[in-house]
């Protein structure tokens, strides 16, 4: 066991992280700062976050008394680094220009299989069943890129509520229509139950081969075969692959055979850009790391309790669900590798939604709340469309809330505003009150120069590696998710009480949970 303990002491009681503690407070947000770097083809600016020579010189001292320079080069190099589950997490061999062999075949199968359906013209239908990295990366790419491309409809079936299939297979016809099931497990209950209900409606309609018209992607091909699926038909994803970081294996088959497996072959190239900027590029000059250490500045510095991802574009809708898998799953913990309390604020809550439908929703809270959050702006300078006043709003939107966050508005000048706008001088000294913005509220902004595979692939790699930058700076190990067996665990003991097979246990229950157990029991089993 001692071998897999990683040799550091928690955060807390680092001389180094007490020393960027200080010069973080010391910090400040200048308007005067203009820092942007220039990775992978994206320009990510950090001006709008905390700056200081201080802050760079003991940020630099913290990645390397958090040995950060070794367990980059473990990730990448594709040793253990999920100490818990004593697996590599080697995402990035994924998209490699020279991937092992094993990669390499199962990238060829899956295009074959794409090749094939195509010149077929078979399956006009795609239902994707699967939950969370199952599910995420693909809903975000056949988004951001399926409009305009695909001939297919794409549904997604995800959440084990009954309207989700329902809703995803209404109107299809069965023998047109191929099932994709994507499971890295192949125990997660909501899609096996989504899989089946899809081929019993296969059946229903006379489909003399369900499983013909089904295609699995998993780690575990052995439980696939024993469901039905054909060994044809099952693509491989290995233990070394995060859930959360599996879209660039063959989980993204349904992307593939909706808007062509080039996108994928984009993605993965951008991806790839990124992580050679990542493993090459000095500290000051690293992308991931810079966005890293701002945001650790913000949480566990300065308090900010949350993150808000604000994608000033109409295709990245997605984005915000899928960064709240990576980030919230990867860093929503609070002991060490060595399962020691970190004793510092970890990993934010990630939310957001697209602007500018985000400023009629939340922006007040971001502007005037007693305390706001740190936002990533996302834009992409190019449009994509023929309309350029439409793309001239959204820039000038997402540029003037960053300006706002950051440059506030003091009593003074809305004071000034009050009467140049012909309200008395009582009312305006009133008024200007609720007027008032602090401003100097932190935001980065990455600017995609447009929307393609390779830049959005480049874009999700970055904030892949800024998660485990954090991750090695706060101690975490990224990529187990223990905090989420537990509910499961629970759930399968309620569904046995609710479906009556087992009594209502009350010791074991809370007062409230039994209540609703033995009440919803009643009406399940019609007692
Ligand atoms: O949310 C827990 C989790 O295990 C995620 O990490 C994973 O992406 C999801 O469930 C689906 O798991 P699987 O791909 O094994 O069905």
């Amino acid at each position: 066991m001692s071998e897999l303990l990683v040799e550091m002491p928690p955060l807390r009681e680092c001389a180094e992280w007490q020393e960027f503690n200080a010069a973080a407070k010391a910090a400040q947000v200048r308007a005067s700062d203009l820092r942007i770097i220039n990775a992978a083809g994206l320009y990510i600016d950090i001006s709008a976050q905390r700056h200081s020579f201080a802050l760079m010189e003991t940020g630099q001292a913290l990645l390397q008394a958090r040995r950060f320079d070794a367990m980059r080069s473990d990730m990448l190099q594709g040793r253990v680094v999920n100490v818990s589950e004593e697996r590599a997490a080697w995402h990035t061999m994924l998209r490699a220009p020279c991937p092992v062999d094993e990669v390499v075949a199962e990238r060829h199968r899956m295009n074959e299989f794409v090749r094939n359906a195509d010149s077929e013209r078979r399956w006009r239908n795609i239902v994707h069943i699967g939950i969370g990295g199952s599910d995420w990366g693909v809903r975000l790419t056949v988004a951001a890129f399926g409009y305009a491309r695909t001939w297919r409809t794409v549904r997604f079936a995800a959440n084990i509520d009954g309207h989700a299939i329902e809703g995803a297979l209404s109107g299809l016809d069965p023998h047109d229509t191929l099932i994709v099931l994507a499971s890295k497990s192949f125990t997660t209950a909501e899609t096996l139950h989504n899989g089946e209900r899809a081929m019993e409606w296969m059946r229903q309609a006379g489909v003399a081969d369900p499983y013909a018209n089904l295609a699995v992607i998993t780690s575990r091909p052995d439980l696939a075969q024993k469901w039905g699926a054909k060994s044809s038909h099952i693509f491989k994803l290995w233990d070394w692959v995060g859930g959360r970081f599996s879209l660039w294996s063959s989980v993204s088959l349904t992307t593939a055979l909706a808007v062509g497996a080039d996108v994928i072959a984009g993605m993965q190239a951008g991806a790839a850009a990124m992580d050679d900027h990542f493993a090459s590029a000095p500290y000051i000059d690293n992308a991931p790391v810079q966005l890293a250490m701002a945001g650790i500045v913000n949480r566990s510095v300065l308090g900010y309790g949350s993150l808000n991802i604000a994608p000033y574009d109409f295709r990245l809708g997605n984005l915000v669900p899928y960064l709240q898998q990576l980030e919230m799953e990867s860093l929503g913990k609070s002991v060490d590798f060595n399962g020691e309390p970190i004793g510092v604020p970890t990993g934010p809550a990630v939310w957001g939604m697209p602007g500018t439908d985000a400023q009629h929703t939340f922006f007040q809270w971001l502007h005037q709340g007693t305390e706001g959050a740190p936002v990533d702006f996302i834009v992409c300078q190019e449009a994509g469309h023929h309309w350029p006043e439409h793309h001239c709003g959204l820039l000038a939107n997402c540029l003037a809330q960053r300006e706002a966050l950051l440059k506030g508005k003091t009593y003074d000048e809305a004071y000034k505003e009050c009467l140049e706008s012909g309200i008395p001088e009582e009312k305006a000294q009133w008024l200007a009150k609720h007027r008032v913005h602090p401003g100097g509220r932190p935001s980065t902004l990455v600017v995609l120069p447009k929307l393609s595979p390779y830049t959005l692939g480049a874009l999700i790699a970055l904030y892949e590696h800024k998660v485990f930058v954090q991750g090695v700076i706060w101690g975490i190990n990224p990529f187990d998710q223990w905090g989420v067996e537990y509910g499961k665990v629970l759930a399968r003991g309620i569904t046995e009480e609710l479906s009556g097979r087992k009594q209502v246990d009350h010791e074991k229950h809370d007062a409230s949970t039994a209540h609703w157990v033995r009440k919803f029991a009643r009406g399940m089993c019609g007692g």
